[in-house]
């Protein structure tokens, strides 16, 4: 067991879960350098290097979105080991999500109940924290920023909110995600629809285009974040979509509110929102093997959902991901988690190798 399985866990899971999350999110941000220094070595093995639309990923190992909403502890992500960090959901202003309490952890299930809703600082504030984060001095990894819809924008002007955001913090963004999956902001799931999607997509790349042309900078790849409770149907829509617009990948996938075969008692599975951890990681982990078999090696996949171990990320590795990103390891497993995962693939790999050996 861990130091932080034995002690600092069962004292954080005494807070209200928000509160614990602020206080992690603070320390992280004020002490980046001494967690990096506790959490222990990084793994730097040239077999765990990732290289996707043309960024260099030490490990494909990454920050799901959710965690760093807005861009507070930009600086401790690469120091705990992560191979990139995606930040946000960012919305075009800043909003303060729905009341608490809204964060619910089922120990017994290894999974957590959300209904944040995008409480986030808004596009303006995120943008100055990663550019101060690119000034730093600090390491760097890829950053991901990942855009939601905000709350009282109407569905039918989706586009122009996304539009916005996108225009913020475009130039800080490595790649770019979008959400169109979180079951906590009304009606947001419907754009997975091809209609709705294709419009928002068609805008977000005619918008990255025109940025690129008038800097004379690099396009940034696009992906989309799709939810596990899409029909496959829906699903490979989805995946043709991202085909024939170009996009350079999805994000597989967001959670689910599905509550099916858990252990935990009827008052956290019942409390609304969405699901994450172990629950969901088979799911995604399917979800990932199909939209990489239609897609071949056209798109870029992350795989996310239910990534506590070396083992978790290693099959979704094996279904076709090109790199995993965790939130809820992260909470049961402590900042070392992505160390250990990252430790673990590399005995994993020299394993398999020692095993291919003739004789
Ligand atoms: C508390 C919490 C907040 C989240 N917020 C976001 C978000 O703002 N945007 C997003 O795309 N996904 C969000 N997610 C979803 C995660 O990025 C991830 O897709 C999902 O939790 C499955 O991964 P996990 O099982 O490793 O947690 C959130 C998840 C949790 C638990």
């Amino acid at each position: 067991m861990t130091l932080y399985a034995r002690l600092a866990r069962p004292a954080l899971f005494r807070l209200d879960s928000e509160r614990a999350h602020e206080l992690a999110i603070a320390s992280l941000a004020r002490g980046a350098r001494l967690a990096g220094v506790l959490a222990g070595r990084v793994p730097a093995d040239p077999r765990l290097v990732r290289e996707l639309w043309g960024l260099r990923f030490p490990t494909p190992i990454g920050l799901a979105a959710g965690f760093d909403k807005s861009a507070r502890a930009l600086a401790a992500w690469p120091r705990l080991g992560f191979g990139f960090a995606e930040t946000g959901s960012v919305t075009a202003h800043p909003q303060p999500g729905n009341p608490r309490p809204r964060i619910f952890r089922l120990p017994d299930d290894g999974a957590l109940i959300n209904r944040l809703a995008f409480n986030n600082d808004g596009a303006a504030a995120v943008a100055e924290r990663i550019a101060r984060w690119r000034r730093g001095g600090g390491p760097l990894v890829p950053l991901g920023v990942n855009i939601g819809k905000s709350r009282d924008v109407p569905l039918q002007d989706a586009a122009d909110d996304y539009a916005a955001t996108l225009d913020h913090i475009w130039a800080g963004a490595d790649y770019v995600v979008v959400n169109v999956s979180s079951p906590n902001t009304p009606g947001l799931r419907r754009l997975q629809d091809a209609t709705p999607l294709r419009a928002i997509l068609e805008r977000l790349l005619a918008v990255d285009a025109a940025k690129a042309a008038s800097g004379g900078h690099a396009r940034r790849p696009l992906l989309v974040k799709l939810a596990p409770d899409l029909g496959s149907e829906a699903a490979d829509q989805a995946v043709d979509l991202a085909l024939e617009l170009g996009l350079a990948g999805l994000v597989i996938c967001n959670t689910t509110i599905e509550r099916e075969g858990l252990a935990s008692p009827p008052d956290l599975v019942e409390q609304e929102g969405g699901l994450s951890g172990r629950p969901l990681r088979d799911r995604s982990t399917a979800m990932v093997r199909r939209a990489r078999e239609r897609a071949g090696d056209r798109l870029g996949i992350i795989g996310v959902g239910g990534v506590f171990d070396a083992d978790d990320a290693w099959q979704k590795l094996a279904a076709g991901a090109d790199l995993v990103q965790l939130y809820t390891g992260l909470i049961y497993g402590g900042p070392g988690t992505a160390r250990r995962i990252g430790r673990g693939l590399v005995e994993r790999m020299d394993r398999e190798e020692r095993s291919a050996l003739p004789g």
